[in-house]
């Protein structure tokens, strides 16, 4: 992803349907403030010219973190998100990092599939906690 593809990748995620935080940490500045740390593996897939999809990946130096996958609803079930996700894994295997992880709203089925059909583990043991200074951060 560059800078210059973020009107195209808010476009997407609308049409996908998915949840994201435009006055936080998905504003235009922020991710162009995001993009320029090392950690950010940011992709998005192109065809014939048009994003139809993305991953914001991430690593902390210890575990690779998959946020905001999303494919066009005229372009699922195609192998587009796998190959993004994998790709994200890729770059993390790479630089030593062996533990993906991925965080799925309840109600988000479909999301929960495609992870289980990756490879991902569900854990029901845990909890996820935050501290947020503001609910659109
Ligand atoms: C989730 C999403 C990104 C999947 O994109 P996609 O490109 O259609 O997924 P893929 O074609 O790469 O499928 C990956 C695997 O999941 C399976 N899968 C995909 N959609 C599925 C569905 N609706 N039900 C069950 N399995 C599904 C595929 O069969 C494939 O498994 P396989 O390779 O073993 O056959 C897409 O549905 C989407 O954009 N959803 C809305 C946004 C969202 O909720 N994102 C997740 C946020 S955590």
């Amino acid at each position: 992803m560059r800078p210059e593809d973020y009107d195209d990748v808010i476009a997407l995620w609308e049409a996908a349907g998915l949840p994201y935080k435009p006055r936080g940490r998905d504003s235009r500045s922020a991710i162009e403030q995001q993009l320029r740390w090392p950690t950010a593996i940011y992709l998005v897939a192109e065809l014939e010219g048009r994003i139809v999809g993305s991953v914001l990946g991430t690593h902390d130096g210890r575990k690779g973190w998959i946020n905001r996958v999303a494919v066009h609803p005229d372009h699922r079930r195609k192998g587009i998100a796998r190959r993004l996700v994998e790709a994200v894994e890729k770059r993390c295997l790479e630089l030593g990092i062996e533990i993906f992880a991925a965080l799925i709203e309840d109600w988000n089925d479909v999301s929960m599939k495609v992870f289980a059909r990756l490879g991902y583990t569900k854990h029901d043991d845990i909890f996820y906690y935050s501290k947020r200074l503001d609910p659109e951060v």
